[in-house]
């Protein structure tokens, strides 16, 4: 960290960008991370915000020169089940928006860029347990495509101009600051407040659908963890693998259980069933913890005790 960095945050009113701008805040300083959105949300009231489309180059580059920013992490995308529905605009949205930083770093206006990949890059032909770095990649959904063409996009950058670029593949993130937004994954959010608020949960994910996880505070520290690493020390600039721990529905609900006695889960399986069955159900993170030294501190029992803990409040 330098005392003239000046960070972006680019999609920083989703799930993941609202406890990262709070986290960069509290390391850089309230002024030096500029969150922004495509609309204006309540994040503004917290300190530098701007309003700006991901697809606007143009005015991209004017906020990065006003704020003279040298790191953007890049968050805004369509998530899995939302490009099923609007496949063209998902395609659109998730690769041009990552040119549009790219290009940034490419003509050395920024020297830095994060930017994340996700479990989804697999598929059904994809070794499922304990899924390795370097393995057989179909993706079989929107998202999925969108996120392993930028990888290979990410890597490309790097060797041919030099961009340093760095990336995780997100498992599905848990946090109880905010929302997720239209993922496959989200249920694992959902049935928290369900348990909490009417004591029930209809998951859309049937009982055994076991997925790689992670609590938001290993997902925030692995993401500032891989942007304040050395840069020799980022090996791979596609992206890394990245570890927390793998439940199912059943699973989960049972943890909950031991909090929410009367808890009860049903499950009505709709067509994110089907993009759950195509990933992994664990994930091989040795290469990260190799190169920079990730290592996760929360399991299943430590983060439900936090989130209830936290829910409750
Ligand atoms: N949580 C994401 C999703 O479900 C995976 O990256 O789409």
């Amino acid at each position: 960290m330098r005392t003239s960095d000046k960070i972006l945050v680019i999609g920083s009113s989703g799930q993941i960008g609202t406890e990262l701008v709070q986290n960069l805040r509290e390391i850089y300083g309230i002024d030096n991370v500029v969150a922004s959105d495509v609309k204006i949300t309540d994040q503004a009231k917290e300190g530098p915000f701007e309003v700006i489309d991901v697809m606007n180059a143009q005015g991209i580059l004017e906020i990065v020169k006003r704020h003279k920013i040298n790191q953007v992490y890049l968050l805004a995308a369509l998530l899995s089940a939302t490009a099923e529905k609007m496949p063209k605009f998902a395609w659109d949205l998730n690769m041009q928006g990552l040119f549009n930083v790219l290009d940034l770093a490419k003509e050395k206006i920024v020297e830095k860029i994060y930017w994340p990949s996700s479990i989804a890059v697999f598929g059904p032909n994809t070794p499922s347990e304990n899924t390795p770095q370097f393995t057989i990649m179909e993706p079989s959904t929107v998202y999925g495509i969108s996120k392993q063409a930028g990888e290979r996009w990410c890597e490309y950058y790097f060797k041919k101009f030099g961009v340093d670029v760095r990336s995780l593949r997100y498992p599905g993130l848990i946090g109880w600051k905010s929302a997720p937004g239209g993922g496959t994954t989200d249920y694992a959010v959902h049935i928290f407040h369900e348990a909490l608020i009417s004591g029930s949960y209809e998951c859309f994910l049937s009982e055994n659908t076991t997925l790689p996880m992670m609590y938001m505070p290993d997902a925030i520290k692995a993401t500032i963890g891989i942007m304040q690493a050395d840069s020799d020390k980022v090996k791979i600039r596609s992206s890394y693998n990245l570890s927390g721990f793998s439940f199912s529905p059943k699973e989960i609900a049972l943890e909950i259980k031991k909090y929410v006695p009367n808890f009860s889960i049903s499950y009505k399986p709709d067509s994110r069933q089907q993009i759950a069955n195509s990933w992994p159900k664990s994930i091989d993170s040795i290469e990260a913890s190799k190169d920079w030294g990730w290592k996760p501190d929360y399991d299943l029992i430590s983060m439900t005790s936090d989130m209830i803990k936290n829910l409750k409040k």
